[in-house]
C-alpha cells in the first residue's frame, strides 16, 4: 500500500515537472516592456503592496467618480465663494467670476494631506480646477483662476502624480505614484514564473541595489521642480528609474531667475523641491539619502505624517550620537534638531508649512543681512517684543562663551 502510494506520488511529480514550461526569458523579453499596474504586483508582493498603501504615494491622485470619499471637503459653492472674496485684491479676475466646479464635474482629486486640487474636463482635455482647499487652515484659495483652462494636467503635473504617463498620447496607465514609478515597467518581471528567481531579479529595478546617485534620483524625479529637456513639460518626460535624471530634467534655481520658488541662498521656498535642497547638503555628499530617513515600504503605522523612520530629533540622533554642546547647541535645553536644521520655510498649502532639506540652520544674521531670507530661530522666537537684532546679539554673546561643563546632548 505504502509503496503504491509512493510510486503514484513520484509519477505525479515527474508529470508535474514535465508540464512545467521551461523558463523562456528570450520569448518574454522579445516583446516591448509595458506597465502592468499595482494589482498585478500585489499577486506576489502582498506585503509591499500593503506597505505602499500606507503611504501617501498610493493616495496622490484618486478617482473621484468611483470613490466620492476621495474628496475631503464639501464642495459648497457659497462657502467657496465666501473664502475667495476675502482674497479679492489678489485675484486676477473677480471672485464671483471664478469657475467653481459642481461636485459631479470633479473627475480626480490631487492630494489630501496639505491641500487638495481637483481635475475637471473641458473639450476632452483634463485641467486643474481654479480652486484649492487648504486642509490645515480649512480655507479655500484661488489657483490659476484666469488661465486654468490653458494648463493641461498631463503636461503640467502628469508624470509626478500618475504612473506610466505618455506625453505624446496624453494618457496614463495608473493614477498615483505606483510601484512602477520607482521600480520601472514590470511586464517582463511579472510574466516570468515565480521559480525563475534570478531572471525575476534581472527584470525589475530594486532601488536599494543601484548606485547611490542613480537610486536617489528616482525620488528626485518627482521631489524636484524644473523643466523637462525633451518636451515642454513640468515633469521629466522620458525618464525611467535607473537612468540619469540630468539628461531628462533641469532643476530650477534662484540663479536662473526663479525667485518665486527659491530663496536667494538657494534654499527652497516652494514644495516638492526636497531633492534640490538635499543635493546642496553634506548628507548628499556622504550618501545619506531620502531612504536613510524616510520609508517607502516599512509595515505598521508611520511615526510621523511625513513617513520618517522615527520621530523628530530621534531621527538625527540615530546617526549624530554626540553633538557638540558648545556654540548654538549650548543654548537650548530641548535640542530640537529639526527646529533649527530643517526650519519650516517652504510652502505646500500655506507659507511655512513644510521643512527645508538643506539641513543647515539659518541664523538671525542671515535675515539681518537680507530681510527676504527667513531664519530658523523665528519659527519659535517670534514673540511680539522679540527684536531680531537683540536675538542676534544674545546669540553671539552666548556662542563665544567657553564650552559648558554640562553633559553633552545625546
Ligand atoms: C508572478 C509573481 C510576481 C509578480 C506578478 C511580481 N513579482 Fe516581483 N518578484 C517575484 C519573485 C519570485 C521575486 C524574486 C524574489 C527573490 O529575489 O528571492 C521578485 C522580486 C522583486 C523585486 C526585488 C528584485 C531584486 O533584485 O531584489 C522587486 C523590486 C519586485 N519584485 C517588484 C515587483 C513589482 C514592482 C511588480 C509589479 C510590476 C512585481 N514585482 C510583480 C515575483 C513576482
Ligand atoms: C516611492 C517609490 C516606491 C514605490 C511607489 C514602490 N516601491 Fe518598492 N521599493 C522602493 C525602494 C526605495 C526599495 C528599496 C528598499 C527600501 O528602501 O525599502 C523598494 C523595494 C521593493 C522590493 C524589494 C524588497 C526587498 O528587500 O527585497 C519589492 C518586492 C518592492 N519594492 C515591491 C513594490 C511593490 C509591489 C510596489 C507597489 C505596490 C512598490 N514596491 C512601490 C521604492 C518604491
Ligand atoms: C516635478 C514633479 C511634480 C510636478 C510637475 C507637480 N507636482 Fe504636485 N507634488 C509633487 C510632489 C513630490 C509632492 C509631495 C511633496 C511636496 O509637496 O513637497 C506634490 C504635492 C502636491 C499636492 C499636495 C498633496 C497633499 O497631499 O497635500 C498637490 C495638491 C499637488 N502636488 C498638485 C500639483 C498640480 C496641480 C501640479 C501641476 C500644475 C503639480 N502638483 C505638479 C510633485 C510634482
Ligand atoms: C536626514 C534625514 C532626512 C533626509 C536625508 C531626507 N529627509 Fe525628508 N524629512 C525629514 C524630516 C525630519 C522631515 C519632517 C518630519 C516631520 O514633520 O515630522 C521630512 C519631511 C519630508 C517631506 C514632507 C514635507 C515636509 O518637508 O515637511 C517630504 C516630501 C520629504 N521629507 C521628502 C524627502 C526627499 C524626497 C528626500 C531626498 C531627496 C528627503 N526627504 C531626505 C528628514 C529627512
Ligand atoms: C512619480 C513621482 C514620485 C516618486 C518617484 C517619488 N515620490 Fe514621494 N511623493 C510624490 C507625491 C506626488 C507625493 C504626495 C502624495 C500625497 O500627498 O498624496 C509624495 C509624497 C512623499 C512623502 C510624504 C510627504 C508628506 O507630505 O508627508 C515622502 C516622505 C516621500 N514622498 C518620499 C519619497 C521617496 C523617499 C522617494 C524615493 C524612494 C519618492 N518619494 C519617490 C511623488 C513621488
Ligand atoms: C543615516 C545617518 C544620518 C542621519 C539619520 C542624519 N545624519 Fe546628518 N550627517 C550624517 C553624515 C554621515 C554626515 C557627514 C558627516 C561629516 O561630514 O562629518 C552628516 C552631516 C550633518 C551635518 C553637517 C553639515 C555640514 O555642512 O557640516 C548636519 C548639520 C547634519 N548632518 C544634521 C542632521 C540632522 C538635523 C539630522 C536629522 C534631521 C541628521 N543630520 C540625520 C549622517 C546622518
Ligand atoms: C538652536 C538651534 C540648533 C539646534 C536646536 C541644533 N543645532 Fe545643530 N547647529 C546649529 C548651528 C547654528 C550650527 C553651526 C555651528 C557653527 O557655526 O559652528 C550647528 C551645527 C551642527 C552640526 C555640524 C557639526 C558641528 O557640531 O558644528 C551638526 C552635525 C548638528 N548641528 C547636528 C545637530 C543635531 C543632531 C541636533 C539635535 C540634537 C542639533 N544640531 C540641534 C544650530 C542648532
Ligand atoms: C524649537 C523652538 C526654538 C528654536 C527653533 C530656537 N529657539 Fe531659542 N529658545 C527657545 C526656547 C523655548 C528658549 C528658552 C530656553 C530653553 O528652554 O532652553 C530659547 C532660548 C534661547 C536663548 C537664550 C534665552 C534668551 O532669550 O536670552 C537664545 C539666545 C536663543 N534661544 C537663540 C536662538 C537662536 C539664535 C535660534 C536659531 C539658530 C533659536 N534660538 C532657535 C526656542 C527655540
Amino acid at each position: 500500500m505504502k509503496r503504491w502510494f509512493h510510486a503514484v506520488w513520484i509519477l505525479m511529480a515527474i508529470a508535474g515537472c514535465s508540464t512545467e514550461p521551461p523558463v523562456d526569458i528570450k520569448t518574454i523579453t522579445a516583446s516591448a516592456q509595458t506597465f502592468v499596474g499595482a494589482d498585478t504586483c500585489k499577486m506576489c508582493h502582498l506585503e509591499h503592496y500593503d506597505s505602499w498603501k500606507m503611504t501617501l504615494h498610493s493616495r496622490m491622485t484618486q478617482d473621484a467618480v468611483e470613490n466620492r470619499d476621495a474628496i475631503i471637503v464639501d464642495i459648497d459653492e457659497t462657502a467657496i465663494r465666501k473664502d475667495l472674496a476675502i482674497l479679492e485684491e489678489k485675484l486676477k479676475i473677480p471672485s464671483d467670476k471664478i469657475h467653481v466646479p459642481a461636485v459631479d464635474d470633479i473627475l480626480l482629486t490631487i492630494g489630501s494631506q496639505w491641500k487638495q486640487r481637483y481635475i475637471i474636463e473641458k473639450e476632452g482635455t483634463l485641467y486643474i480646477a481654479p480652486i484649492q482647499y487648504n486642509a490645515d487652515t480649512h480655507r479655500w484659495v484661488n489657483y490659476h483662476e484666469a488661465d486654468w483652462d490653458k494648463r493641461p494636467w498631463i503636461d503640467k503635473c502628469g508624470g509626478c502624480h500618475a504612473t506610466g504617463v505618455d506625453f505624446k498620447t496624453k494618457s496614463y496607465h495608473e493614477l498615483g505614484v505606483s510601484c512602477e514609478s520607482c521600480h520601472g515597467k514590470g511586464s517582463w518581471h511579472a510574466a516570468l514564473p515565480k521559480t525563475a528567481v534570478f531572471e525575476k531579479r534581472q527584470t525589475i529595478i530594486n532601488p536599494a541595489k543601484l548606485t547611490m546617485g542613480v537610486s536617489v534620483q528616482i525620488c528626485g524625479s518627482c521631489h524636484n521642480r524644473g523643466q523637462a529637456t525633451q518636451a515642454k513639460a513640468g515633469w521629466p518626460v522620458g525618464y525611467a528609474p535607473g537612468r540619469a535624471l540630468g539628461s531628462y530634467y533641469t532643476s530650477t534655481s534662484y540663479a536662473t531667475g526663479d525667485i518665486k520658488h527659491v530663496y536667494a541662498n538657494e534654499f527652497s521656498k516652494g514644495h516638492h523641491q526636497q531633492f534640490i535642497d538635499w543635493e546642496q547638503s553634506k548628507h548628499a555628499k556622504e550618501g545619506v539619502t531620502c531612504t536613510s530617513c524616510h520609508y517607502v515600504h516599512q509595515m505598521g503605522m508611520p511615526p510621523t505624517r511625513s513617513q520618517t523612520l522615527s520621530a523628530g530629533s530621534k531621527q538625527c540622533l540615530s546617526c549624530h550620537e554626540i553633538v557638540n554642546s558648545n556654540k548654538a547647541h549650548s543654548i537650548h535645553s530641548f535640542a530640537n534638531c529639526v527646529g533649527c536644521h530643517m526650519p519650516r520655510i517652504a510652502k505646500s498649502a500655506e507659507s511655512g508649512d513644510i521643512h527645508s532639506h538643506v539641513f543647515l540652520p539659518l541664523l538671525p544674521e542671515d535675515t539681518l543681512k537680507n530681510p527676504a531670507l527667513p531664519n530658523s530661530c523665528q519659527t519659535c522666537h517670534q514673540h511680539k517684543n522679540e527684536d531680531l537684532k537683540e536675538l542676534d546679539r544674545k546669540y553671539k554673546a552666548l556662542i563665544v562663551l567657553p564650552k559648558p561643563l554640562g553633559d553633552t546632548i545625546r
